[in-house]
């Protein structure tokens, strides 16, 4: 049982949402598990002033970095402390079986243990510039920064940039989705239970057009990160822009694998598995489609049908243990997006060979799906579905491969399957996109940087790159007195 209404968190208190509340569903059953309190306007202003406040004070960037860190990677081991809890909450409101749940929460936690790790190593440099000066550079936090999370990983989201905002010095304002609010609450619990000053961590959920885009454009905010749609990413962007403050704008991608005659399969199955079956393929980066060479497809379906089929579908918090299995997918209408794109394909030619309905009960389940007879310029080959759908195209030449990896808008990431490093070399060149994966997809780790080309977005998130999101470089340039 959990409890029934959560409160927002603004400046060290736990409080109502002057817009009222809202309920929040199982999407495993389709039934209410709770109720959130909506932030309006004037809740994202008093958590603004509340962050700005602290900013200004300097109670927080001014601490010996070191110190700050401790408190972050405290964080992450207060979330690890609280896994139980939190992952059959998570469960429960989004869908993902309960082994991903603690997957997710282990990952948020690594956040926190790296960014903290990191407080004390950003260093600035001296710029040589003759006898008649000393010039250094420093970094100073940019102040309030705005974090505006998305429902497929509301913990992990919120932890890459909320630690790594702290890290830095930042106050923050995490505007959580609102189809998985509940668990941002234990970062709320986590700031108090490291003692952080209060306004360094404010937590609101309310509508992404009434109280996301207050907090995006509010004049009190130095920068925003964000994670979700495009036309979401466009507006924010925009009212970003009105006030010259800079946004990581991560819009999700079309990722493909290119899969050659000389990749191991064997091995490629694992890969296919977790690339687009994970989450329930609710993942930006997920292995969307796969382009193998022409000699090797038929097996290769053969064997994506297999782990299709194979995969259990139904209620996460049935579903504890790291298995053959899948959750729902977060709610009904991207459950039914997903399925209309599948229909979609189907008119234009593509043929289902696994999966592509609903499931005949409750709640918010698609089959693992595979479609395969697509084309490049088929709408399937190009637009996000974002559910457990699989594409497979396929190639004849190197050349060609490229061509359709990167023939979409978007530039996430990509993957290459084969066993001659200078081919795999070539792709790594040639893909247009923030990562590449050589024969692991989601190779990597918090330590490296993730980000888009195209239309996936802007700016990096983890690894050091990240670090750069949450500061201002500031130079200072010392003209010497002659010697009396
Ligand atoms: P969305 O981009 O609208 O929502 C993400 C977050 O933005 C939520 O917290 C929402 O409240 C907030 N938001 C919405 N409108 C806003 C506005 N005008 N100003 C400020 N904040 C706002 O995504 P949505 O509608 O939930 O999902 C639609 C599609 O977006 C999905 O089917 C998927 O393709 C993509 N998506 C991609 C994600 C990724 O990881 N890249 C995550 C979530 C969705
Ligand atoms: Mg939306």
């Amino acid at each position: 049982m959990i409890k029934d209404y959560w409160q927002n968190y603004i400046d060290g208190r736990w409080v109502d949402g002057k817009a009222g509340r809202h309920p929040v569903e199982n999407p495993a059953t389709g039934l209410t598990i709770a109720h959130q309190a909506l932030a309006n306007e004037t809740d994202v202003d008093a958590a603004v002033c509340a962050a700005k406040k602290l900013h200004l004070s300097s109670e927080w960037s001014g601490l010996r970095p070191v110190e700050r860190g401790r408190k972050v990677q405290a964080m992450g081991q207060y979330l690890l402390d609280h896994i139980d809890e939190i992952s059959e909450v998570l469960t429960l409101e989004q869908g993902k079986p309960l082994w991903e749940s603690k997957l997710e929460i282990e990952g948020a936690a690594r956040y926190f243990e790296y960014y903290g790790n990191q407080a004390e190593t950003l260093e600035g440099r001296s710029i040589p510039l003759g006898n008649g000066y000393l010039d250094f550079t420093i970094h100073e936090p940019m102040g309030v920064s705005a974090q505006i999370i998305p429902w497929n990983y509301p913990i992990e989201m919120t932890a890459r940039s909320l630690s790594a905002a702290l890290a830095t010095g930042n106050t923050c304002v995490v505007k959580t989705p609102e189809l998985t609010p509940l668990t941002n609450a234990w970062f709320a619990k986590a700031a108090e239970a490291v003692d952080l000053p209060n306004g360094a961590v404010n937590i609101l959920c309310g509508l992404g057009s009434v109280a996301g885009a207050a907090l995006a454009s509010h004049p009190g905010v130095d920068q925003i990160v964000f994670t979700g749609s495009v036309p979401t990413g466009v507006a924010i962007a925009t009212a970003a822009a009105q006030n010259v403050v800079p946004c990581v704008l991560e819009l999700g991608g079309k990722s493909a694998a290119i899969v050659h005659a000389d990749a191991d399969l064997d091995a490629f199955e694992t890969d296919l598995r977790w690339g687009i079956y994970f989450n329930a393929g609710q993942v930006c980066s997920a292995m969307s489609r796969i382009i193998v060479h022409d000699s090797r497809k038929d097996e290769l379906i053969d064997r994506a049908v297999a782990i299709a089929n194979g995969l259990s579908t139904g209620p996460g918090i049935d579903r504890p243990e790291f298995g053959a299995n899948m959750g729902s997918m977060v709610s009904v209408a991207q459950r039914d997006k997903a399925r209309m794109m599948i229909e979609h394909a189907e008119a234009q030619g593509a043929k289902v060979l696994a999966g592509g309905h609903a499931l005949n009960r409750p709640g918010a389940f698609l089959q693992p799906t595979v479609l395969t007879d697509i084309t490049p310029d088929m709408s399937i080959a190009r637009d996000e579905v974002f559910g457990p759908v699989l594409s497979v195209l396929s190639f004849r030449s190197d050349a060609e491969a490229i061509q359709i990896a990167n023939s979409t808008d978007y530039g996430l990431v990509g993957g290459v399957f084969t066993s001659d490093t200078n081919r795999a070399m070539r792709a790594a060149r040639d893909i247009k996109a923030g990562q590449v994966f050589v024969n692991e997809w989601y190779a990597g780790g918090v330590e490296t940087p993730f980000g888009g080309y195209g239309k996936s977005g802007y700016g990096r998130e983890k690894g050091r790159e990240a670090l750069w999101n949450y500061v201002q470089t500031k130079n200072i340039a010392i003209k010497l007195g002659e010697q009396p």
